[in-house]
């Protein structure tokens, strides 16, 4: 079966590595710029969609951010991805938000909390989907202001359910992640789930994110293949790595080219892998473009993607019973097309 944009667009899919803020469309960028009266360093998104590296995509990220004020402003940027995630297929997500980026300019967590989670429940009545959010804390900032978030965000209402893990993302190299190690396991304790960037730099911050923070997941990770024994003990313990090829390229330049990438030797040494977006709108690729590159990279055959697509619902953090409805579904889909 080829693997066509058109194909995968209309099968069911489960991304578990999306930022909300790297989904916000250029137009609502730029509409909520004139509104709020905030100065863009550009007059074409296309020019400030552009990154040199990763500290470079994050001051992009920031200067998206800084056009977010008001509950309103987060809702409609929450409504709206949600509705780009089903209009490419996406039947659940577990999305990334980042507080830093918000607080630092002096936005109430509230107005965050309230305008993201009215814009989800709006978007979801209409598509149906399923949202799940996870709070990454910014990993160089330390532990301090990572516990002040989680704090925040866990005492805040959440009738819905919709806030299910933490994070760490940011800057990798240089980060002491074993200082986050307190923080991560008050989190479990409050019911959240782990889940960390890492192995962009280096293999390093993939065993910390495992072995000291306790993570089930692991954002992007393609470096831990450095390390046989890490990536042997990962598999053995079933950690699953959210994958963003294009990210590694286009962002942290982890690879030259998409053909590079570790994913087949990640599969070789029985990684568990799911393959995402990381920041669609920032990247202008979503999901399905993601499916669709791996394959005609030569990273994986149709039926390894298909594997990996319905593989993602074991990964993702739902309940149980829910989980094996959405394997059931996804596994009926998939197995129609190969
Ligand atoms: N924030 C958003 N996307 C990110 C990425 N790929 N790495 C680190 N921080 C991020
Ligand atoms: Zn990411």
């Amino acid at each position: 079966m080829t693997v066509t944009l058109e194909v995968v667009r209309a099968l069911p899919k489960i991304e578990l590595h999306r930022h909300l803020e790297g989904t916000v469309r250029p137009g609502t960028v730029h509409a909520l710029a004139v509104a709020n009266g905030i100065d863009l360093p550009v007059d074409d998104m296309r020019t400030l969609y552009t990154y040199r590296d990763l500290r470079h995509f994050l001051d992009v990220y920031e200067t998206v951010c800084s056009t977010l004020v008001s509950p309103a402003d987060f809702h409609r940027i929450a409504y709206e991805s949600v509705h780009d995630a089903a209009a490419t297929g996406i039947v659940h997500t577990e999305m990334f938000f980042t507080p830093h980026v918000h607080l630092s300019r002096g936005v109430p967590a509230a107005h965050v909390w309230d305008g993201i989670t009215a814009g989800l429940r709006d978007g979801i009545a209409e598509t149906g989907i399923g949202v799940r959010m996870i709070m990454d804390c910014t990993k160089f900032l330390g532990p301090a202001l990572a516990q002040i978030e989680l704090d925040l965000f866990t005492s805040l209402p959440d009738p819905d359910g919709f806030l299910v893990g933490i994070g760490g993302d940011g800057i990798e190299a240089g980060v002491d992640d074993a200082a986050l190690a307190p923080v991560f396991a008050e989190a479990a304790r409050r019911g959240l789930r782990r889940t960390y960037h890492a192995g962009e730099f280096s293999a390093r911050s993939v065993a910390d994110a495992i072995r000291v923070l306790g993570c089930e997941r692991v954002d992007h990770g393609p470096l831990v293949v450095e390390d046989p024994a890490l990536a042997a003990e990962a598999a053995d313990r079933g950690i699953v790595f959210t994958l963003c090829p294009s990210s590694d390229v286009l962002i942290s330049q982890v690879y030259p080219s998409v053909r590079e990438h570790s994913l087949p030797r990640m599969l070789e040494a029985g990684l568990h892998v799911t393959v995402n977006s990381d920041d669609p709108a920032m990247l202008g690729r979503d999901i399905s473009d993601e499916y669709v590159t791996v394959v005609e990279q030569g990273l994986v055959t149709a039926e390894q993607l298909r594997d990996i697509a319905v593989g993602a619902a074991d990964a993702c953090w739902l309940p149980d019973a829910d989980k094996t409805a959405l394997r059931g579904r996804m596994t009926a889909a998939w197995s129609a097309f190969c």
